[in-house]
């Protein structure tokens, strides 16, 4: 954490030099003592070379300044043109199956699950699916707060527009509740036992009737093709509050999902780092780690799939930088600067104190 601030000082004065003096640095490494030739990339090079860079990189030498608008209308995405790929083993073969049964049961699902274990992404993939038979990959979401409010799932009228045409379609800007019945596609209601009660119940009308009233509008049904799916943290989490019963009773099919099994797991770390490849047992210490800060009885808030994510990315690059160093080492340093904010330890326990104890577990 602390060396942070360090490192982008140390960038900020190296970007003036010139890609000479980069080259150079390159070709300066000498033979280790063994003989053999490795290879050490300063700070700005590793940069330079990371492919999540790189566009942006050819962007600044083709000397192509895109304004903001010119951005926006280049990246605003269609859908389908990002096909994506997930790992489907384990819990996560079940519960898609589990979903495609409740679609074509016209029943709606529920995900219940500790943040950060695939919901989102198995609702993306689902809406990506099913669109192979629909030809409609909409999808839309909303995460529930206390502040949500019905208006935030609805719409809301433009007040110029208003003020001009009055309230009519034109005036209105739809919400995702709204996209989604109209375009009959997936909609996926996040931390849903968040909202309040009030919120809850504006629900109810699109589950159990498939219908929505607009204010000043009138009221719409769901074009065929609606597909509400619930995702919540289990309830005992602190924080969240309870699922209103009236809402709970709309939804028929309950699918827990927890941290996947140890191959699964790996699997899915392996998928989100496509371009710095990890050794096997790296990859495995890895997933010790972060699977240990879910048994740790010290701790409250276990490290998400993300922090297993993050710590192979950043093993990664530091491995491509400097590939002398021991991977072991580079692990023990970056657990900490990823595990500091991702876990939450129990009242009066030192997160530092518990890393280093599960640290000093794992890799000795
Ligand atoms: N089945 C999977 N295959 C590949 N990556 C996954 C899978 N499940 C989760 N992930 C990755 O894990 C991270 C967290 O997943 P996410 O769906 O956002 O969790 P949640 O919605 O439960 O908080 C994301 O970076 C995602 O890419
Ligand atoms: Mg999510």
């Amino acid at each position: 954490m602390a060396k942070k601030p360090a490192i982008i000082e140390s960038e900020i004065n190296k970007s003036k030099e010139t890609k000479e003096t980069i080259s150079s640095k390159i070709s300066d490494n000498k033979p280790n003592k063994n003989g053999v030739e490795k290879e050490k990339l300063d700070n700005l090079t590793v940069l330079k070379k990371s492919p999540y860079l790189k566009n942006s990189i050819k962007n600044q030498t083709n000397k192509t300044k895109y304004s903001l608008k010119e951005l926006f209308e280049k990246n605003l995405l269609s859908q389908n043109e990002e096909k994506m790929q997930i790992v489907l083993s384990g819990q996560y073969e079940e519960a898609l199956e589990l979903i495609y049964e409740a679609d074509a049961s016209n029943l709606y699902p529920i995900l219940v699950g500790p943040p950060g274990i695939g919901k989102t992404t198995l609702c993306r993939y689902y809406a990506q699916s099913r669109a192979e038979i629909t030809g409609n990959d909409s999808f839309e979401w909303i995460t529930f707060d206390e502040s949500t409010k019905p208006a935030h799932l609805v719409g809301s009228f433009n007040p110029a527009t208003t003020i001009q045409k009055g309230f009519s379609f034109e005036a209105f800007n739809p919400g995702p509740l709204v996209k989604s019945m109209l375009n009959g596609g997936v909609f996926l209601a996040n931390e849903i036992n968040r909202a309040t009660e009030y919120t809850q119940n504006s629900l109810l009308e699109p589950l159990e009737e498939k219908m929505l009233s607009i204010p000043h509008l009138g009221r719409i049904k769901a074009s065929s093709g609606f597909f509400f799916i619930g995702a919540m943290n289990p309830s005992e989490l602190v924080g969240t509050h309870r699922l209103g019963e009236a809402l709970k009773d709309r939804f028929n099919v309950w699918i827990e999902l927890d941290y996947p099994d140890k191959k699964t797991e790996m699997k899915i770390i392996e998928h989100n780092n496509p371009y710095y490849k990890i050794d096997e047992s790296i990859l495995e210490k890895i997933y010790l780690i972060i699977n240990r800060t879910r048994t740790h009885h010290q701790i409250q808030t276990p490290a998400s799939l993300r922090s297993g994510i993050a710590l192979a990315r950043l093993s990664g690059v530091a491995q491509s930088k400097d590939g002398g160093q021991d991977p072991s080492k580079i692990l023990k340093d970056l657990s900490r600067n990823v595990l500091y904010g991702a876990i939450q330890t129990k009242p009066g326990v030192k997160v530092n104190d518990v890393i280093n104890n599960i640290i000093s577990q794992v890799l000795g």
